[in-house]
């Protein structure tokens, strides 16, 4: 039998050692999902997220709190909302109400709003409808405590079964709040003036989209397009299951919004796949992710953070103290093919760069069939960035591996016009049948004679940005010793034209 509660090693410290991240953001202790109510404020990044902090499995559900002013040291403070009795809080977001037009305020401070769903575990035991309703919390120490608002639930549930995760966002056109909240398979918007009376404006997605789960955690946000400088809005719709390699998987649309109704762009609908959607990401561990509201305007960033796991086995990884992972902090920028739609693309925030030691840099290109990307041993994270050219009909395999057997190989397949990922030779022992390690095909449909890479890894994930983030691929592994080094093969000469391998600084 599979074991999910013990530690596959023998103590706490062992597995620290082999699978506790550096560069990403972990608990100390006990299980975590999903990111939530993430805001930016005086300097510091406010990150919270669904949190039980007595087990290392999913239970009741509270929120969990941490900051960090640089996106890769955190500080974990204590948790923010406990359960009460309406309920466990599940996901949602967090707004800063400069206005103070909830009229939480108390004058002095602003009142940060925190917006959440409450699941009512006993409703839900007794087989009644309705056991997932909107409640409110306010915060006015800039979000380390909390006060639940008394009118709680401040939106009742009109009758459904999935009814969660709102994200809220600010109507600058209309000066008002807007909601967006999933239901089983639709994106449902909600307005309000004060964050306490929503009133219902519309749906969508019935007939768009992957549907093979449960909609849950969504966003909407603008976007400028780089090429153009014109605006369009996003909608990022996480499904469960249904993700695009199976369990859990984000994605997203691209069209207009008119302060009632969010429209696909014609151009967007000739991009979707078989599954009727496009993906944020094309790994198998990126679930749940939204984006920080009340970024500067002079930053003018969409800052975005997801879970890095998948419900298929998050419950199973073979961490005991601690399990839940996020991913890098990314920005998404959006992006105007040559075929006229446009694509979301996601690059690691570029304040990783600024606590790193640049490891190596390539003086000039290099012809070569093999290369050691991480220059020997490398015992920390390490980001690379590398570009290659004068590619042909060949296989490019980069492997991250020891000298014992354990290799986590990925790279492009310029026979199949495939990239691939094959964590099927990490070797910690069988955790979970549904932790698939055969290897992850996806189709790039053509034949790349170049091709730029970024590269973040960390103990027990990579994520992998293609061409400047136009695909990405986060995956978890769990290798049985230390991985150390990187290297990249071919069978015919190709060039190196750009190589930079960067050592991040842990924060644990
Ligand atoms: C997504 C999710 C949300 C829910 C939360 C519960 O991973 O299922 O829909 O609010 O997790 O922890």
């Amino acid at each position: 039998m599979l074991k999910s509660s013990k530690s596959l090693y023998n103590n706490i410290s062992e597995e620290n050692r082999l699978y506790r991240p550096q560069i990403h953001f972990t608990p100390k202790a006990k299980w975590m999902n999903d990111p939530n109510g993430m805001f930016f404020l005086n300097g510091t990044y406010h990150l919270f997220y669904q949190y039980y902090p007595e087990g290392n499995v999913w239970g009741p559900m509270h929120w969990g709190h941490a900051t960090s002013k640089d996106f890769i040291n955190w500080t974990e403070h204590g948790i923010a909302l406990y359960p009460d009795e309406l309920g466990y809080i599940f996901s949602g977001s967090a707004v800063v109400d400069y206005n103070n037009t909830s009229g939480l305020g108390d004058g002095d401070s602003v009142p940060i709003i925190a917006i959440f769903t409450y699941h009512d575990p006993e409703k839900e035991k007794r087989g009644e409808e309705g056991y997932q309703t909107q409640g409110i919390a306010y915060s006015l120490d800039e979000g380390f405590t909390w006060e639940k608002y008394q009118g709680n639930p401040v939106l009742s549930n009109p009758g459904l079964k999935d009814f969660r995760d709102p994200k809220v966002i600010w109507d600058e056109e209309r000066n008002r709040w807007l909601m967006v909240l999933s239901t089983y398979a639709e994106t449902l918007f909600y307005r309000s003036e004060n964050l306490i009376n929503w009133k219902y404006v519309s749906s969508f997605g019935k007939d768009i989209g992957a549907h093979e789960g449960v909609w849950e955690c969504p966003d909407l946000f603008q976007l400028e397009v780089n090429e153009t400088g014109e605006k369009k809005w996003v909608l990022l719709q996480s499904i469960n299951p249904g993700g695009p390699n199976g369990g859990s998987g984000t994605q997203y649309f691209i069209g207009g919004f008119d302060g009632e109704k969010f429209t696909v762009d014609r151009s967007f609908k000739k991009q979707l796949d078989e599954n009727g959607a496009v993906w944020l990401d094309y790994g198998r561990d990126n679930y749940a992710g939204v984006t920080w509201s009340n970024v500067p305007k002079e930053d003018g960033r969409r800052l975005f953070i997801g879970w890095m796991s998948n419900w298929n086995y998050a419950d199973k990884v073979p961490t005991y103290e601690w399990r839940g992972t996020m991913t890098i902090p990314r920005e998404l920028k959006l992006r105007l093919k040559e075929d006229g739609s446009y694509i979301i693309k996601s690059l690691p925030v570029k304040e990783l760069f600024n606590n790193s030691d640049l490891m190596y840099t390539l003086k000039k290109p290099l012809k070569t069939t093999i290369c050691d990307v991480s220059k020997g041993s490398f015992e920390s994270s390490i980001v690379f960035k590398i570009s290659l050219d004068d590619l042909s009909s060949q296989v490019y395999t980069f492997s991250w591996s020891n000298n014992k057997g354990d290799s986590l190989e990925f790279g492009l397949d310029n026979v199949s016009e495939t990239f691939f990922i094959d964590r099927s030779k990490v070797g910690a022992p069988k955790f979970s049948d549904q932790f698939l390690t055969e290897k992850l095909i996806y189709e790039l449909k053509k034949q790349y004679k170049k091709l730029a890479l970024e590269v973040v890894i960390d103990k027990t994930s990579i994520e992998i940005f293609l061409n400047e983030g136009e695909h990405v691929f986060t995956e978890i592994f769990f290798p049985k010793y230390k991985m150390t080094q990187m290297s990249l093969f071919s069978d015919k000469e190709f060039t190196i034209k750009n190589l930079k391998t960067y050592k991040i600084k842990s924060y644990v």
